[in-house]
Protein backbone atom coordinates (compact mmCIF):
# COMPACT_ATOMS: atom_id res chain seq x y z
CA UNK A 1 0.00 0.00 0.00
CA UNK A 2 1.07 3.75 -0.89
CA UNK A 3 -0.07 6.46 0.06
CA UNK A 4 0.82 10.18 -0.95
CA UNK A 5 0.19 13.81 0.33
CA UNK A 6 1.37 16.91 -1.18
CA UNK A 7 3.41 14.20 -3.72
CA UNK A 8 5.38 13.20 -0.55
CA UNK A 9 4.98 9.40 -1.09
CA UNK A 10 4.19 7.38 2.36
CA UNK A 11 4.72 3.67 2.74
CA UNK A 12 2.44 2.00 5.21
CA UNK A 13 3.96 -1.39 4.45
CA UNK A 14 7.59 -2.95 4.40
CA UNK A 15 6.85 -4.00 0.77
CA UNK A 16 5.41 -0.37 -0.56
CA UNK A 17 8.83 0.61 1.70
CA UNK A 18 10.85 -1.69 -0.55
CA UNK A 19 9.58 -0.40 -3.90
CA UNK A 20 9.87 3.03 -2.90
CA UNK A 21 13.98 2.36 -1.48
CA UNK A 22 14.19 0.65 -5.11
CA UNK A 23 12.97 3.92 -7.18
CA UNK A 24 15.26 6.90 -5.08
CA UNK A 25 18.16 4.07 -5.19
CA UNK A 26 18.28 3.64 -8.95
CA UNK A 27 20.71 6.29 -9.79
CA UNK A 28 22.79 5.43 -6.64
CA UNK A 29 21.66 7.71 -4.40
CA UNK A 30 22.56 8.01 -0.83
CA UNK A 31 20.14 7.67 1.86
CA UNK A 32 19.41 9.40 5.26
CA UNK A 33 17.15 8.67 7.36
CA UNK A 34 15.16 10.74 10.28
CA UNK A 35 13.79 7.97 12.88
CA UNK A 36 10.63 10.04 14.64
CA UNK A 37 7.96 8.96 16.02
CA UNK A 38 5.85 11.57 14.89
CA UNK A 39 3.97 14.80 15.89
CA UNK A 40 6.83 16.56 14.15
CA UNK A 41 8.55 19.55 15.76
CA UNK A 42 11.27 22.05 14.41
CA UNK A 43 13.55 20.06 16.03
CA UNK A 44 12.67 16.91 13.91
CA UNK A 45 12.35 19.49 10.81
CA UNK A 46 15.92 20.58 11.71
CA UNK A 47 17.21 16.73 11.11
CA UNK A 48 15.65 16.64 7.79
CA UNK A 49 16.95 19.14 6.72
CA UNK A 50 19.74 18.52 7.70
CA UNK A 51 19.43 14.93 6.31
CA UNK A 52 18.46 16.42 3.01
CA UNK A 53 21.96 18.50 3.13
CA UNK A 54 24.02 15.26 3.29
CA UNK A 55 21.83 13.10 1.80
CA UNK A 56 20.28 12.69 -1.67
CA UNK A 57 17.25 11.05 -0.55
CA UNK A 58 15.82 11.35 3.08
CA UNK A 59 13.47 8.93 4.56
CA UNK A 60 11.50 10.00 7.28
CA UNK A 61 10.10 6.96 9.57
CA UNK A 62 7.09 7.59 11.66
CA UNK A 63 6.52 4.95 14.46
CA UNK A 64 5.40 5.16 18.02
CA UNK A 65 7.39 2.45 19.35
CA UNK A 66 5.53 0.64 21.94
CA UNK A 67 8.71 -1.35 23.16
CA UNK A 68 10.23 1.25 24.19
CA UNK A 69 7.16 2.77 26.51
CA UNK A 70 7.14 1.39 30.19
CA UNK A 71 3.75 0.12 31.95
CA UNK A 72 1.88 3.63 32.74
CA UNK A 73 3.93 5.11 30.73
CA UNK A 74 2.20 7.47 27.30
CA UNK A 75 2.11 5.37 24.85
CA UNK A 76 -1.71 5.40 24.34
CA UNK A 77 -1.63 9.21 24.55
CA UNK A 78 1.35 10.26 22.44
CA UNK A 79 0.53 12.63 19.61
CA UNK A 80 -0.22 11.20 16.05
CA UNK A 81 -1.12 13.16 13.39
CA UNK A 82 0.21 11.55 9.98
CA UNK A 83 -0.97 13.90 8.23
CA UNK A 84 0.37 17.03 9.47
CA UNK A 85 3.59 15.10 9.86
CA UNK A 86 3.94 14.28 6.08
CA UNK A 87 2.76 17.95 4.86
CA UNK A 88 5.73 19.07 7.08
CA UNK A 89 8.14 16.30 6.28
CA UNK A 90 7.41 17.60 2.14
CA UNK A 91 8.07 20.77 3.24
CA UNK A 92 11.58 20.38 4.53
CA UNK A 93 13.18 18.19 1.87
CA UNK A 94 11.88 14.67 2.40
CA UNK A 95 11.40 12.22 -0.37
CA UNK A 96 9.24 9.22 1.43
CA UNK A 97 7.74 8.83 4.96
CA UNK A 98 7.60 5.52 6.19
CA UNK A 99 4.85 4.70 8.81
CA UNK A 100 4.05 1.14 9.25
CA UNK A 101 1.40 -0.08 11.18
CA UNK A 102 2.67 -2.10 14.42
CA UNK A 103 1.74 -5.02 12.67
CA UNK A 104 4.21 -4.20 9.92
CA UNK A 105 7.02 -3.52 12.53
CA UNK A 106 6.09 -6.29 14.54
CA UNK A 107 4.81 -8.74 11.97
CA UNK A 108 5.20 -11.63 14.92
CA UNK A 109 4.18 -9.77 17.83
CA UNK A 110 6.78 -8.60 20.30
CA UNK A 111 10.02 -9.52 18.97
CA UNK A 112 11.68 -12.46 20.94
CA UNK A 113 15.51 -11.11 19.85
CA UNK A 114 16.43 -7.62 20.94
CA UNK A 115 19.28 -5.22 20.98
CA UNK A 116 20.69 -5.19 24.63
CA UNK A 117 22.39 -1.89 25.41
CA UNK A 118 24.28 -3.17 28.07
CA UNK A 119 25.32 -1.48 31.25
CA UNK A 120 24.74 2.11 29.51
CA UNK A 121 21.58 1.59 28.83
CA UNK A 122 20.83 1.35 32.39
CA UNK A 123 22.26 4.82 33.89
CA UNK A 124 20.73 8.02 33.07
CA UNK A 125 17.32 7.80 32.36
CA UNK A 126 17.54 3.97 31.57
CA UNK A 127 17.92 3.53 35.17
CA UNK A 128 14.70 5.32 35.49
CA UNK A 129 12.84 3.66 32.27
CA UNK A 130 13.84 0.16 32.50
CA UNK A 131 13.77 -1.12 29.16
CA UNK A 132 13.49 1.67 27.64
CA UNK A 133 16.68 1.92 25.83
CA UNK A 134 16.13 -1.87 24.47
CA UNK A 135 13.35 -0.78 22.85
CA UNK A 136 15.22 2.15 20.99
CA UNK A 137 18.13 -0.04 19.89
CA UNK A 138 15.72 -2.62 18.90
CA UNK A 139 13.19 -0.47 16.81
CA UNK A 140 16.16 1.80 15.19
CA UNK A 141 18.29 -1.96 14.40
CA UNK A 142 14.93 -2.49 12.50
CA UNK A 143 14.84 0.61 10.74
CA UNK A 144 18.18 0.60 9.67
CA UNK A 145 17.66 -3.23 8.64
CA UNK A 146 14.52 -2.33 6.51
CA UNK A 147 15.97 1.02 5.16
CA UNK A 148 19.30 0.76 4.60
CA UNK A 149 20.13 4.33 5.03
CA UNK A 150 23.80 5.61 4.50
CA UNK A 151 23.56 8.33 7.46
CA UNK A 152 20.50 8.74 9.99
CA UNK A 153 20.08 11.62 11.80
CA UNK A 154 18.85 12.58 15.36
CA UNK A 155 19.05 15.31 17.41
CA UNK A 156 21.25 15.50 20.76
CA UNK A 157 18.61 16.49 23.25
CA UNK A 158 18.13 12.89 23.50
CA UNK A 159 21.86 12.61 24.47
CA UNK A 160 21.72 8.82 25.59
CA UNK A 161 19.88 7.66 23.01
CA UNK A 162 22.48 9.05 20.49
CA UNK A 163 25.14 7.67 22.53
CA UNK A 164 23.90 4.17 22.70
CA UNK A 165 23.12 4.36 18.73
CA UNK A 166 26.50 5.08 18.02
CA UNK A 167 28.18 2.18 19.89
CA UNK A 168 25.43 -0.04 18.52
CA UNK A 169 26.37 0.94 14.97
CA UNK A 170 30.23 0.43 16.04
CA UNK A 171 29.61 -2.84 18.15
CA UNK A 172 27.65 -4.62 15.48
CA UNK A 173 29.33 -2.89 12.41
CA UNK A 174 26.11 -1.45 11.10
CA UNK A 175 27.87 0.68 8.62
CA UNK A 176 25.23 3.87 8.98
CA UNK A 177 26.52 7.18 9.65
CA UNK A 178 24.94 8.99 12.82
CA UNK A 179 24.95 12.49 12.20
CA UNK A 180 24.11 14.32 15.41
CA UNK A 181 22.35 17.52 15.43
CA UNK A 182 21.67 20.51 17.61
CA UNK A 183 19.07 20.51 20.40
CA UNK A 184 16.09 23.08 18.93
CA UNK A 185 14.82 25.37 21.89
CA UNK A 186 12.15 27.76 22.41
CA UNK A 187 13.30 31.40 23.02
CA UNK A 188 12.99 31.02 26.35
CA UNK A 189 15.56 27.68 26.16
CA UNK A 190 13.13 24.94 26.51
CA UNK A 191 14.28 22.13 24.38
CA UNK A 192 11.51 21.30 21.40
CA UNK A 193 9.76 17.74 22.25
CA UNK A 194 6.44 16.40 21.25
CA UNK A 195 5.70 15.60 24.98
CA UNK A 196 5.61 20.10 25.40
CA UNK A 197 2.46 19.92 24.10
CA UNK A 198 1.66 18.04 27.13
CA UNK A 199 2.25 20.89 29.71
CA UNK A 200 -0.86 23.23 30.72
CA UNK A 201 0.37 27.54 30.18
CA UNK A 202 1.40 27.47 33.80
CA UNK A 203 3.21 24.31 33.79
CA UNK A 204 5.05 25.85 30.24
CA UNK A 205 5.71 29.37 32.49
CA UNK A 206 7.87 26.62 35.04
CA UNK A 207 9.49 24.53 32.27
CA UNK A 208 11.31 27.02 31.27
CA UNK A 209 13.07 26.95 34.60
CA UNK A 210 15.16 23.57 33.73
CA UNK A 211 17.29 25.36 30.61
CA UNK A 212 17.95 27.80 33.21
CA UNK A 213 19.43 25.60 35.51
CA UNK A 214 21.64 24.49 32.93
CA UNK A 215 22.80 27.20 32.03
CA UNK A 216 23.53 27.98 36.17
CA UNK A 217 25.86 24.89 36.10
CA UNK A 218 27.50 26.23 33.12
CA UNK A 219 28.32 29.35 34.26
CA UNK A 220 29.34 27.74 37.21
CA UNK A 221 31.73 25.51 35.40
CA UNK A 222 32.97 28.69 34.00
CA UNK A 223 33.82 30.23 36.63
CA UNK A 224 36.32 27.26 37.74
CA UNK A 225 34.10 24.93 39.33
CA UNK A 226 35.00 21.50 38.85
CA UNK A 227 33.15 19.63 41.37
CA UNK A 228 30.61 17.46 39.95
CA UNK A 229 28.90 17.22 43.11
CA UNK A 230 28.74 20.97 43.14
CA UNK A 231 27.04 21.34 39.60
CA UNK A 232 24.66 18.84 40.45
CA UNK A 233 23.87 20.35 43.59
CA UNK A 234 23.30 24.03 42.00
CA UNK A 235 20.64 22.43 39.18
CA UNK A 236 18.78 20.82 42.51
CA UNK A 237 19.07 24.16 44.36
CA UNK A 238 17.27 25.99 41.41
CA UNK A 239 14.96 23.25 40.89
CA UNK A 240 13.98 22.94 44.32
CA UNK A 241 11.35 25.90 44.99
CA UNK A 242 9.84 25.29 42.23
CA UNK A 243 6.67 23.21 43.23
CA UNK A 244 5.66 21.98 39.15
CA UNK A 245 9.30 20.77 39.02
CA UNK A 246 10.64 17.90 40.53
CA UNK A 247 13.89 16.75 39.26
CA UNK A 248 14.49 12.73 38.70
CA UNK A 249 17.84 12.96 38.26
CA UNK A 250 20.94 15.50 37.28
CA UNK A 251 24.22 14.11 36.73
CA UNK A 252 27.81 14.80 35.48
CA UNK A 253 29.55 11.79 33.32
CA UNK A 254 31.77 10.93 30.40
CA UNK A 255 29.96 11.06 27.53
CA UNK A 256 32.16 8.30 25.52
CA UNK A 257 31.49 6.08 28.38
CA UNK A 258 28.33 7.78 30.50
CA UNK A 259 30.14 6.86 33.82
CA UNK A 260 29.68 9.33 36.41
CA UNK A 261 32.62 11.95 37.05
CA UNK A 262 33.51 13.53 40.55
CA UNK A 263 35.50 16.27 38.53
CA UNK A 264 34.07 17.78 35.56
CA UNK A 265 36.14 18.93 32.72
CA UNK A 266 36.24 20.73 28.92
CA UNK A 267 33.48 17.97 27.13
CA UNK A 268 31.62 16.09 30.22
CA UNK A 269 28.19 16.37 29.85
CA UNK A 270 25.74 17.57 32.64
CA UNK A 271 22.62 15.77 31.91
CA UNK A 272 19.54 15.64 33.87
CA UNK A 273 15.25 14.67 33.59
CA UNK A 274 13.01 16.28 35.58
CA UNK A 275 9.00 16.13 36.18
CA UNK A 276 7.07 19.30 35.43
CA UNK A 277 3.42 18.13 36.38
CA UNK A 278 3.43 14.85 34.46
CA UNK A 279 5.34 15.60 31.93
CA UNK A 280 8.79 14.50 31.83
CA UNK A 281 11.37 16.46 30.25
CA UNK A 282 15.20 16.02 29.79
CA UNK A 283 17.81 18.20 28.76
CA UNK A 284 21.83 18.00 28.45
CA UNK A 285 24.84 20.56 28.22
CA UNK A 286 28.39 20.30 26.87
CA UNK A 287 30.66 21.62 29.94
CA UNK A 288 32.75 24.00 28.26
CA UNK A 289 34.85 26.74 29.23
CA UNK A 290 34.04 28.77 26.39
CA UNK A 291 31.49 27.86 23.12
CA UNK A 292 29.33 24.83 23.23
CA UNK A 293 31.02 21.41 21.91
CA UNK A 294 28.91 18.55 20.47
CA UNK A 295 27.97 16.25 23.40
CA UNK A 296 28.46 13.16 20.67
CA UNK A 297 31.39 12.88 19.55
CA UNK A 298 33.14 9.62 18.11
CA UNK A 299 33.77 8.25 14.88
CA UNK A 300 30.77 8.21 13.31
CA UNK A 301 29.22 11.12 15.04
CA UNK A 302 29.56 14.94 13.64
CA UNK A 303 28.26 16.56 16.79
CA UNK A 304 25.62 18.05 14.49
O1 LIG B 1 13.80 9.69 19.46
C1 LIG B 1 12.77 9.11 19.11
O2 LIG B 1 11.81 9.71 18.66
C2 LIG B 1 12.70 7.59 19.22
O3 LIG B 1 13.34 7.14 20.36
C3 LIG B 1 13.22 6.86 17.98
C4 LIG B 1 14.71 7.10 17.75
C5 LIG B 1 12.45 7.32 16.74
C6 LIG B 1 13.01 5.35 18.13
O4 LIG B 1 11.65 5.04 18.29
Amino acid sequence: MRAATSSLPVARTREALATELRALRRSGATLGLVPTMGSLHPGHLSLVQRAAELADATVVSVFVNRLQFGAGEDFNAYPRDLARDVELAAAHGAHLVFAPAEREMYPAGEPRVRVDPGPMGDVLCGRHRPGHFRGVLTVVAKLFGLVRPDLAVLGRKDFQQCILIERMIRDLDLGVRLVVAPTVRDPDGLALSSRNGYLSPAERREAARFPEAFLAARHAFRRGERDAGALVRLVDTMLAPRPALRLQYAECVDPATLAPVARARAGTVLAAAAFCGRTRLIDNIVLEATAEAPACGGPSGSGG
